[in-house]
């Protein structure tokens, strides 16, 4: 059934990354990261302005499951720009997964084939499929039938310093009907040991047409600058940097696209912007489990005040919601009575 959101994600698909490239833009995105970018991260990074946003990875088969209940498939009003990741290694349930995401509106969907974690790979998900590229070009071939709306890949380098075949993945991809590719410049067995390889990027750029993205390590302007001219890419993707900082993206942007710099919040503006994402995460969890979510956020939000460990713990303790706004307000008082 074509729902209002399918209609409007089909006509979205002016938003798809290629059209924003082809008018000169570099895009510069969120990555997908388990347990960090839920809806409230998502809307928090989004008010300052980012292309695109990708979802925490979800497993086909619990997608299919638990299907529209699962929160990590939360849109919110942003849904055209926002691609939802899967992760699985059966074609027919990666397809039946990447329907029900469409159905829901979804502006894209990502396959995950970078994730090096144990369990994910246990089960011939994630990076794993890079050592099987048959089953890898199965799975996009099935999940781009299943939908009209753009299908993009996640990988890294390969699965170890003697296997690095993300060129061949990307050619695969593209032949398939990929829309963009992104690399994190590691194997899977380095895990986030040694360096994100910006330069190996350049290579599996200019072997395929599609947009590629680079990803690892970019924390500020200086790395997104070397990384875009390392690696001849298309766009960039940032993770980790950008916990505590939701306008990093944007000013990253800013400064490739030769755009006005945004504002970065500082002291009460800050405090207004940590405020608004820890009621969003409340309102979006409800009170108990929304407390236990916000403390990632908020310890690298606290570490920008530098405030004494005695502080910063008391804050990461709490469990009543008021009193860490009471407290988050009173901080300009307490870091300098
Ligand atoms: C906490 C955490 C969760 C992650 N979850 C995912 C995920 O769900 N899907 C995915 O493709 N990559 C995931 N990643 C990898 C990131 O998307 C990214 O590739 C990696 O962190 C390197 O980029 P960065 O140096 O900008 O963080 C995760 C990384 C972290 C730190």
């Amino acid at each position: 059934m074509l729902t209002h959101r399918t209609i409007l994600a089909k006509n979205g698909v002016i938003l798809a990354l290629s059209s924003k490239i082809k008018t000169g833009r570099v895009p510069v995105l969120l990555a997908p990261m388990a347990g960090i970018t839920d809806l409230p991260f998502r809307n928090a990074v989004t008010k300052f302005g980012v292309d695109m946003v990708f979802s925490e990875m979800v497993a086909d088969s619990d997608l299919l499951c638990d299907g529209s209940k699962s929160r990590k498939i939360e849109l919110g009003s942003n849904f055209l720009n926002t691609a939802v990741q899967l992760a699985g290694c059966e074609p027919k349930i990666m397809s039946e997964a990447a329907k029900l995401v469409s159905d829901l509106g979804a502006g894209a969907i990502d396959i995950n084939m970078g994730c090096p974690a144990k369990k994910v790979v246990g089960g011939y998900s994630g990076s794993a499929l890079m050592r099987d590229l048959k089953k890898a070009a199965s799975i996009i071939e099935s999940v781009i039938s299943a939908v009209d709306i753009p299908v993009s890949l996640k990988a890294r380098l390969g699965w170890d310093e003697s296997s690095k075949n993300a060129k061949e993945l990307g050619i695969i991809a593209e032949k398939c009907g990929v829309q963009s590719f992104t690399i994190h410049g590691r194997t899977r067995n380095q895990f986030y040991k040694g360096k994100s390889d910006w330069k190996a990027i350049l290579e599996i750029k200019q072997a395929v047409k599609i947009p590629v993205i680079t990803n690892g390590d970019i924390v500020d302007v200086g790395s997104a600058e070397k990384a875009l001219r390392f690696s001849g890419s298309d766009g960039l993707m940032v993770g980790r940097a950008i916990i505590g900082k939701p306008w990093l993206i944007s000013q990253i942007s800013a400064y490739l696209n030769k755009e006005i710099q945004p504002e970065i919040p500082k002291g009460q503006k800050l405090i207004e912007v940590v405020a608004m994402h820890y009621d969003e995460m409340l309102s979006f969890y409800g009170d108990k489990l929304g407390v236990r979510v916000a403390r990632k956020h908020l310890k690298r939000y606290l570490d920008i005040f530098a405030l004494p460990k005695k502080l910063s713990d008391e804050f990461l303790r709490e469990d009543c919601p008021k009193v860490v706004i009471r407290r988050l307000f009173e901080l300009p008082k307490r870091i300098n009575p």
